[in-house]
């Protein structure tokens, strides 16, 4: 068992302001982070999200406010902090790419990687989406000769003379690192997906663009007409904190949390990029499916898009992770709908947890008997699926204990006992239950448990305000 574990999300550009799809990312990584700290007790967690600043995304964006690209990306990556905030993400460190230890350890590792005879000079020629800050095959375009996940962006035709990187060459290292499970790719279907699109070859990739092009960079150590190609720039972002806080090392378990769209980048371009320069490899990468919206995918251009701020307004910080850890994207694209979100929080927050802790209390305060908190021995089956991270498994076990809880209240009357002994069992079982219950939920709803685990865990218990009003 390593000693000490690194969590990562991705970094998000900074082209526009973080939506609930990508805090989604945070919120999953947050609560596997929440759930080493309070459940395992680990007390070596380090947890990094952060903002990607540059490539030609973030360098339009910039131009299409007229603003210079430092001022735009200093505005978007702190609005993308306070949304992450209103979540209540335990992040030790929000990096951003433009961070002067970041492109000093970027650009010492690109160096690692030349010295090693990985990197050298040739011409490219082909497409590239700016969406995706990716080159494309023609095969990977639709019928209309655009990107299939930025459809409405004109694909761009590039003839020019960049560093490539020896891809290729890993072919064969990375094939088995996957295929020994060295390397381990969540859930299984994604891992097939790897190992099926590794078959197919790969191909030497640019890792940098020329700065006439492309302005937004860390200038390349080797060649300064060059500046480091955004992806190679931003995988680059683990390391940067995990090797300044001891975290890349053998004693560290690293998990990766990614979207669908880049887990390749995570799978086959940063394990070769490590074994290049000659660093460990990870040991884990989830890669989870995507968050739609009412039925549609959220896209600026279809005018969709929802803010964590405003969910986080309407039905609060715990609600939005509950809903999120629950109903998101973690194997599947899952859909979010006003009128889901409205039922799950009225039947399984309002009702569901908040009726219980309200009846429990209400009886416990009545009874005018003290019920000591005992030691609280967790079951360790309840967090089973968190091998696989799956909180929304774990979710359900909690919610099973809670109806089990219900239905012993219902069963049992508390409230008609008469005799005070009797009474004092059957309560100091429900409340044992409670009590752990609301353990359980501390790494998925941290206020939440702490408001329960503040009532309940005293010897005078008292009714209190609601913890989910309905709506
Ligand atoms: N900057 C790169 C990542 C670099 S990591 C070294 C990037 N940024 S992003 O802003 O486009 O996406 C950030 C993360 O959010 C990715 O993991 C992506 O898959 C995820 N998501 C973006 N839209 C999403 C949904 N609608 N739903 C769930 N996750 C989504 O890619």
């Amino acid at each position: 068992m390593k000693k000490k574990i690194f969590i990562t999300s991705a970094i998000d550009y900074t082209n526009d302001v973080i939506h609930i799809g990508h805090a989604y990312e945070k919120i999953l990584a947050d609560s596997y982070a929440r759930y080493e700290k309070v459940i395992n007790n680990k007390k070596d967690v380090l947890y990094t999200t952060g903002t990607d600043e540059h490539g030609t995304t973030n360098q339009k964006a910039a131009e299409e406010k007229g603003l210079s690209p430092k001022d735009h990306v200093d505005e978007i990556s702190k609005k993308d902090k306070e949304e992450i905030d209103t979540l209540n993400i335990s992040y030790d460190r929000f990096i951003r790419t433009t961070d002067e230890d970041h492109i000093k350890i970027a650009s010492d590792f690109f160096q690692k990687s030349f010295d090693n005879g990985d990197i050298y000079k040739d011409n490219y020629k082909g497409f590239y989406c700016e969406g995706c800050e990716s080159y494309k095959t023609f095969s990977e375009l639709d019928e209309n000769k655009k990107c299939k996940n930025h459809p409405t962006r004109e694909i761009q035709e590039l003839d020019e003379e960049n560093y490539f990187f020896k891809w290729s060459k890993y072919e064969d290292f990375l094939k088995d690192l996957i295929e020994t499970n060295k390397l381990i790719i969540k859930p299984e279907g994604k891992r097939s997906e790897m190992l099926a699109f590794l078959k197919e070859g790969l191909r030497d990739i640019t890792v940098t663009r020329p700065k006439y092009k492309v302005s937004c960079g860390i200038t390349a150590p080797n060649d300064d007409e060059q500046v480091i190609y955004v992806w190679f720039d931003a995988l680059i972002n683990y390391f940067t904190e995990g090797s300044q806080k001891g975290y890349w090392d053998e004693d560290t378990k690293i998990v990766h949390f990614v979207g669908k769209d880049i887990a390749r980048w995570h799978t086959l371009l940063w394990p070769a990029m490590l074994r290049s320069a000659g660093y460990r490899i990870p040991d884990v990468v989830y890669v989870h499916g995507f968050l739609n919206l009412e039925g549609e995918k959220i896209s600026k251009s279809l005018g969709n898009v929802i803010r964590p701020t405003e969910l986080v307004e309407q039905y609060g910080t715990d609600a939005v992770r509950y809903y999120l850890l629950k109903f998101g994207p973690i194997v599947e694209d899952s859909d979010l709908s006003a009128d889901h979100f409205k039922e799950v929080y009225n039947g399984e927050l309002a009702n569901g947890l908040g009726n219980t802790v309200a009846r429990l209390a209400k009886l416990a305060e009545k009874s005018e008997i003290e019920f000591p908190v005992k030691d609280i021995k967790l079951d360790e089956a309840v967090f089973k699926p968190m091998e696989d991270y799956r909180s929304d498994k774990v979710i359900q076990n909690i919610w099973s204990i809670l109806s089990g809880l219900d239905k012993h209240i219902n069963e049992n009357e508390p409230w008609g006992i008469k005799d005070k002994k009797e009474l004092e069992e059957v309560l100091s079982e429900e409340l044992g239950v409670l009590r752990k219950v609301a353990k359980y939920i501390e790494p998925f709803m941290p206020e939440t448990s702490k408001k329960i685990q503040k009532q309940f865990d005293t010897l005078d218990i008292k009714a209190g305000k609601p913890l989910f009003p309905r709506i």
